[in-house]
């Protein structure tokens, strides 16, 4: 499915009213020091989070928020998961670092296990999801070439084919396969040889696809996007012309991989499976791992040198992993994510038939995207105050990634919460619709 554009009749609602600069407010140091010391890369809530037990997170105050954020896709297990919080007391009292100059006892069995489940051969572990993307674009540039290629040649395959609409993370290669401009233009010049791609677009794909590609990346579905599914067909073509041209087809599955949709992997409702697939949210359950894995032709290009990091894979944070796995498996989570996530859509379709500035539910399992025809920022807000972490993406998306083990009791009063938020905002746009200072809200109840 192509994303609508709709800027236009998207309508804002005034924000609940909220105090500006609480830290200063409550004069919380810790509050003053972050806006004081800190970079503001992020707009951050005056809240201080504090520690999580669950589905459930509080702040310094003792207020208790319900997760539905799961710190974006990474909490799968919730906060402070016994048999996580275990893994890592043992681990941590054995070796936290040893350096991937030697082998560790956690490494090789946590790629064997990953290997598995996606029924690819071969894995390099890192520390982030973007670094898992620009060791993959480094993969598929060395795929590209051919063994006689001198070194300081440019392979004559080096064009990447990226999509419209795509979120890979911060880095330099990853922002330069990130469509969304204001990731990458003030950073420009970009890593070169990249195209954009409309997503789902097989007609646009088939035109930008020569015998110079040597990857086309895409992820399984678009997170930060908006909750944008791959189509099968799109997904067979990018299948067939990479198969043809030599090229590699990439999966980002950062976000929507390990069990989020209910399967190990998204890319797994098709038939066929691509070349590299890329993790790494989830996958520790909180500590930064991400992972590259591959199939055995590309793996065969691999040489001691090519690639590598100092922290990836360390033996803690494999532990961690393996530990992590084991309970999706032994937990029967994949069960959970499909029913729980029914739920939650099942009831977000009843909220839809009550209030029209909700314009489409999206997603599977438990990545679930409510697109709205009103700002969804306001929403966010009032959710912190009503106990509730949500996201919204794209502006006009709300975003939710529970925890995998969140049960039928928290999806209700999820519901229960946002209804109650969504009935304050259908009021508050009620009541701003005479007001000269909100003309805009005067067509809300037009936007479906
Ligand atoms: C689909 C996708 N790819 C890549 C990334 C980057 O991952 P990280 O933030 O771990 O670098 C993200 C992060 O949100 C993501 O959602």
């Amino acid at each position: 499915m192509q994303r609508v554009k709709h800027k236009k009749s998207h309508l804002r609602v005034r924000s609940a009213p909220r105090s500006k600069k609480l830290s200063s407010a409550t004069g919380d140091m810790r509050l003053l020091d972050a806006e004081k010391f800190l970079l503001p890369t992020y707009k951050r809530p005056p809240i201080l989070l504090t520690h999580g037990r669950g589905c459930y997170v509080y702040d310094v105050t003792g207020k208790k928020y319900l997760d539905f954020l799961g710190g974006i896709a990474v909490n799968a297990l919730g906060h402070a998961h016994p048999r996580i919080v275990k893994v890592i007391r043992r681990e941590a009292a054995r070796a936290i670092h040893l350096s991937n100059l030697f082998h560790n006892a956690h490494q090789g069995p946590l790629a064997r296990k990953l290997a598995e489940w996606s029924g690819l051969d071969g894995v390099f572990f890192a520390n982030s999801g973007t670094e898992a993307i620009d060791g993959a674009l480094k993969l598929a540039r060395l795929y590209g070439r051919t063994p006689d290629t001198p070194a300081s040649v440019a392979a004559a395959k080096y064009r990447v084919l990226a999509m419209e609409n795509s979120f890979h993370g911060r880095t330099f290669g990853a922002i330069s396969v990130t469509a969304t401009e204001k990731y990458r233009l003030p950073f420009a010049p970009v890593v070169p040889g990249v195209e954009f791609v409309r997503f789902n677009d097989v007609a646009d794909l088939e035109s930008k696809f020569s015998d110079d590609v040597c990857a086309v990346i895409l992820e399984t579905i678009q997170g930060e996007g908006g909750i944008y599914p791959v189509s099968e067909a799109f997904w067979n073509r990018a299948r067939a012309l990479t198969a043809k041209h030599g090229a590699l087809l990439i999966a980002d599955e950062i976000q929507c991989g390990l069990g989020r949709t209910g399967r190990y992997f998204a890319y797994q409702k098709f038939a066929s499976r691509p070349d590299i697939v890329l993790v790494a949210k989830p996958l520790a359950a909180g500590l930064p791992l991400g992972a590259i894995l591959t199939t055995e032709a590309v793996a065969a290009r691999v040489s001691p040198g090519a690639h590598g990091t100092t922290f990836g894979g360390g033996p803690l944070i494999c532990a961690v992993a393996q530990e992590f796995l084991n309970t999706v498996e032994d937990a029967k989570l994949l069960k959970n994510i499909r029913e729980r996530g029914a739920e939650l859509r099942e009831g977000l379709q009843t909220l839809a038939s009550k209030f029209d500035f909700i314009r489409e539910i999206r997603g599977e399992g438990l990545i679930v995207g409510v697109e709205l025809a009103i700002e969804g920022a306001p929403i966010v807000a009032s959710a912190l105050e009503h106990g509730l972490l949500i996201n919204c993406t794209h502006d006009f998306t709300i975003r939710l990634l529970p925890p995998f083990i969140v049960t039928r009791g928290q999806v209700r009063d999820f519901l229960r919460i946002f209804e109650t938020i969504l009935t304050e905002t259908a009021k508050r746009s009620a009541l701003t619709k005479g007001s000269a200072s909100a003309p805009a809200t005067h067509a809300l109840a037009a936007t479906r």
